[in-house]
């Protein structure tokens, strides 16, 4: 390949409605469950990736990334050179990359920054390298990087089938889930955008290894992701929903059980859940999710979400000091730009 190849792709985060919490194989990034995703619109990465660019130094080279401007160092600029380790591999090259990100998702705070950031460095390092694989392929790519990128890659509502090995573990788009999609929305509950204590990858080993309570929820989960799949069929809000804060509650549950117990709830989350909760009794579709994080995001209809986020902002503000809300639609799958050379 010619040594001096760029490529720029965007990718939008997904929140997990049924979740992904537990691997059976910590290298390939296989889960123990499959888990279903929306894609959102309004919370994206884009990110250029070229390979032996200026300040590369061929095959000797030490990759370089920015996020939003600032370098990326230690163990975040470690998993990107692992990542592209991968590509390079494949693609049969060696030069160094040179990386450029930006985000418009807060990082690490539980709003799945690394689903977007890992499924548009997949595309974009992908196509630098000159490599040409279908949404299948990045797919099983995103997921070496992050579990949660393997359904960035799609728009709407994804499945990522847990599969066994490196090529029967990927998502794919929602059968039927299109049209449905259109009709949701998630108003994203912003408590705490700090980046969060303990990574996602260490508090599920911990939960897998250690909680009496993990093995009960994973049973659970086969009947939330096939209520989940009829739901999305019969386009039934309701349904989803309550089979989408039983699964978050319920993996919440299984960490808490954990030794020592990881806990990424605060008291703005379960105050913010309950007013979810609250919601609900007042006439409103309002289901809770959260993920490694203390945000609370809500599941709720593309037509009350407005309404949604007033009502959730009026009474969680008072006690809930630098409260963000942010409203989100359905979005679309990875958009890559090839190379310029
Ligand atoms: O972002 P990852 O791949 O480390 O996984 C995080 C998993 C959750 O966000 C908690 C759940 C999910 O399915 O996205």
């Amino acid at each position: 390949m010619s040594p001096h190849r760029k490529a720029t792709a965007t990718a939008h985060a997904n929140i997990a409605l049924i979740k992904y919490w537990g691997k059976a194989d910590e290298a390939l990034i296989i889960p123990r469950t499959s888990s279903l995703s929306l894609t959102l619109d309004e919370l994206y990465t884009t990110t250029t990736v070229e390979f032996g660019g200026e300040g590369a130094e061929g095959a000797g080279g030490t990759d370089h990334a920015t996020l939003d401007g600032a370098p990326v160092t230690g163990r975040a600029m470690e998993r990107i050179t692992a990542f592209l380790d991968i590509v390079r591999e494949r693609a049969g090259i060696r030069g160094a990359a040179q990386v450029a990100s930006v985000n418009t998702v807060p990082t690490a705070a539980g709003l799945a920054s690394s689903a977007s950031g890992f499924a548009a460095l997949a595309g974009a390092a992908a196509a630098a390298a000159g490599l040409d694989l279908d949404d299948r392929d990045l797919s099983r790519l995103a997921r070496r990087g992050s579990g949660s990128a393997s359904r960035s890659v799609f728009g709407g509502l994804a499945v990522w089938n847990a599969g066994t090995d490196d090529a029967t573990s990927y998502a794919e788009p929602v059968a039927g889930g299109q049209s449905f999609s259109d009709r949701l929305a998630i108003v994203v509950l912003v408590l705490d955008d700090g980046p969060k204590g303990i990574s996602s990858r260490e508090a599920m080993r911990r939960t897998v290894d250690t909680s009496p309570d993990y093995e009960p929820w994973v049973a659970h989960h086969a009947r939330h992701l096939a209520d989940a799949r009829a739901a999305i069929a019969d386009g039934d809000l309701e349904r989803l929903g309550e089979a989408t804060e039983a699964n978050a509650l319920g993996m919440h549950a299984t960490m808490r059980g954990a030794v020592p117990p990881v806990d990424y709830l605060t008291a703005a989350s379960r105050a913010a859940v309950q007013t979810v909760q609250a919601a609900r009794d007042a006439g409103f579709p309002a289901w809770a999710t959260m993920d490694a994080g203390p945000n609370v995001k809500v599941l709720t209809s593309a037509e009350q979400a407005e309404a949604l986020n007033s009502w959730l902002y009026d009474r969680l503000a008072p006690a809930t000091p630098g409260l963000r809300t942010l409203v989100t639609h359905a979005g679309p799958g990875l958009t890559v730009e090839k190379g310029q050379s």
